[in-house]
């Protein structure tokens, strides 16, 4: 997820799924950044947990995906639905007229990902790199800075609640304002309507 940096759990899934069933609700998945995983627990998509729900009705179930992470290409604007339900596919294929993809992009990236000596060796160097936040969580621990723990995604979510004067959103605001005079482009946890002030999302894919 972002911001969090963490990957939901099968149980979690297994519990969406089945409350999506019950209530008759459609549950897009937005599966971005399944191929950053770096460490335990490795990904769980929930296509795999509906191949064990017999009772899922897959009509209510669409994921969402995009190289932008993957390849670092966000400018080229190409995602995939991939959905169980036929209206769904259908209305896809018809809204992409919209967004069309130019053919140079489309015949670049297929032979990218038609070459699957690149594609293993680039999700294996792109997990290295991910797996290099620790470079970062380390250095910010030494100086009694913690971040929760993540296994994924080109973000760490970083604890500042320490460092605030008081619990409030006027004071991350306030803190906030200092990093930034110091040139240091982070977001503040108030962005990602998180309850407790104090946290903050550093990208350090950039880095
Ligand atoms: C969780 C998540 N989903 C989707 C997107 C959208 O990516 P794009 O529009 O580049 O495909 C982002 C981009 O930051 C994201 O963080």
């Amino acid at each position: 997820s972002n911001p969090l940096g963490t990957t939901m759990d099968r149980e979690t899934l297994e519990t969406l799924v089945s409350f999506v069933n019950e209530k008759r609700m459609h549950l897009v998945c937005d599966e971005i950044f399944s191929g950053t995983v770096f460490d335990k627990p490795s990904y769980v998509s929930v296509s795999e947990v509906i191949e064990d729900e017999p009772y899922c009705d897959r009509d209510l179930i669409h994921i969402a995906y995009s190289l932008s992470k993957n390849l670092g290409v966000p400018g080229f604007r190409l995602g995939v639905i991939y959905s169980y339900n036929d209206a769904v596919v259908s209305c896809a294929r018809k809204m992409s007229s919209f967004g069309l993809v130019s053919s140079q992009t489309q015949h670049l990236l297929a032979s990218m990902l038609g070459d699957e000596e690149f594609t293993t060796s680039f999700l294996a160097t792109s997990r290295t790199g991910c797996a290099a936040r620790r470079v970062f969580t380390d250095g910010l621990k030494r100086v009694g800075i913690h971040c929760l723990d993540g296994n994924a995604g080109l973000f760490c979510w970083m604890d500042l609640r320490p460092l605030l004067k008081e619990a409030t959103v006027e004071a991350e605001l306030r803190l906030w304002r200092v990093i930034n005079d110091v040139k240091l482009n982070i977001s503040r946890g108030r962005f990602f309507h998180c309850s407790e002030p104090g946290w903050f999302r550093v990208c350090f894919a950039n880095m």
